[in-house]
């Protein structure tokens, strides 16, 4: 898979998994890896579906209607790769924290709900990948979700939604809310790093 790999600077800080948003690449959350911990690595990987040209992680019907079939495969795809590039690059993947924005949320939530790969996840306007799955007991897994009260792509009732299904799961949620639609915005970004400072 596309991507770009670039180790923690100090032992024990995070290293990030960041997966960007539709029509993004492996470049566009990097910025936001010292504002939200200032010795962190990341792995950013590129989506490998295109919808008109646009990267995605996995492929969907409509906006906000999924490829089931598709978005099972590719989580698959993915998790495979974090194994492989944890033996190349020294890592263990339940060091990783995904960072995801949108369909990179998407597919972070999905890995999430077939396994328990991480102890904590930063979700950036996230929808419910998948109802009717009983997920992984998650008990010790943290996990932030930065929404839009008024996202037009990411409803604030899936938000609402997946932090419940986490919550009943076990995982420790924390919810910040900003008013900008679908657009990432800094005070999200300070809340997230304030957020994995407390841990
Ligand atoms: C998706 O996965 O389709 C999103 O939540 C919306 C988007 O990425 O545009």
């Amino acid at each position: 898979m596309i991507h770009l790999f670039e180790p923690a600077k100090q032992p024990g800080a995070p290293i990030f998994l960041l997966l960007h948003g539709t029509g993004g690449t492996e470049r566009d959350l990097i910025g936001l890896v010292p504002l939200l911990h200032p010795d962190a690595g990341y792995l950013s990987v590129r989506g490998e579906v295109t919808e008109n040209g646009m990267p995605r992680f996995f492929k969907r019907l409509a906006e906000g209607v999924f490829d089931e079939a598709d978005l099972a495969l590719r989580t698959e795809r993915l998790i495979t790769f974090l194994h492989e590039s944890s033996e190349t690059h020294g890592f263990s993947v339940n060091q990783l924290i995904p960072v995801g924005y949108s369909n990179g949320a998407n597919i972070a939530a999905n890995m999430m709900f077939e396994n328990r790969l991480f102890e904590q996840a930063i979700l950036l306007h996230p929808m419910v990948p998948r109802r009717g799955v009983t997920l992984p007991e998650s008990a010790e897994v943290r996990i932030f979700i930065g929404a839009g009260s008024n996202d037009p792509i990411c409803p604030a009732s899936e938000t609402e939604e997946l932090a419940r299904l986490f919550e009943q799961a076990g995982a420790e949620l924390e919810v910040i809310w900003s008013h900008h639609g679908h657009q990432l915005v800094m005070p999200t970004i300070e809340a997230a790093a304030s957020w994995l400072a407390k841990q």
